[in-house]
């Protein structure tokens, strides 16, 4: 396990200038916009943080949620909670999801993951990384200074789950 490594300076900057367009720009722009209703994005903001914890919404059905102000990428899906960290582990540029194919792709050299952040093909060597995470009552809290590689360490990247 690992502390995430967070984009530049500029990047992150560039993230913070995405709050001044409207919500369905920006998801287009951080390529994270779902037009159906199957695995929908919703933007997501922490109900509370505490240290390097942030505590979210349990999710009340499939689909995707991202906090930009922490990179965070909230996925339900088929009765399972994941929280990625938003960048591409290859080099770290924004993921997009692709409705039609349902699917993470990342628009730099197009490697693909499904929704559950394992690696399907392209340039990365490993699943998309993923945040230490709990359940607590109707919250999923994820562990801001925790992100596993999923080729250092395989036991807790498949750990990194909660099962609903
Ligand atoms: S940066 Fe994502 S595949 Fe290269």
């Amino acid at each position: 396990m690992r502390k995430p490594n967070f984009p530049s300076a500029t990047a992150a900057a560039s993230c913070r200038e995405c709050a001044a367009v409207p919500r369905r720009a920006f998801l287009c722009d951080a390529g994270l916009f779902i037009a159906f209703a199957a695995l929908p994005v919703e933007f997501l903001s922490s109900l509370q943080v505490l240290g390097d914890e942030a505590v979210y919404p349990l999710p009340a059905r499939d689909g995707a949620g991202i906090d930009k102000d922490r990179a965070v990428i909230v996925v339900r899906y088929q009765n399972a909670v994941y929280a990625f960290v938003l960048w591409c582990p290859h080099q770290r540029t924004a993921l997009r999801w692709y409705d039609d194919m349902q699917r993470f792709e990342c628009p730099k050299h197009h490697s693909k993951y499904q929704p559950t952040g394992i690696f399907i093909e392209g340039r990365a060597t490993r699943g998309m990384d993923r945040y230490a995470l709990r359940k607590s009552g109707d919250t999923i809290v994820v562990d801001l200074a925790t992100a596993y590689q999923q080729d250092k360490d395989l036991a807790g990247w498949e750990a990194a789950v909660v099962k609903l």
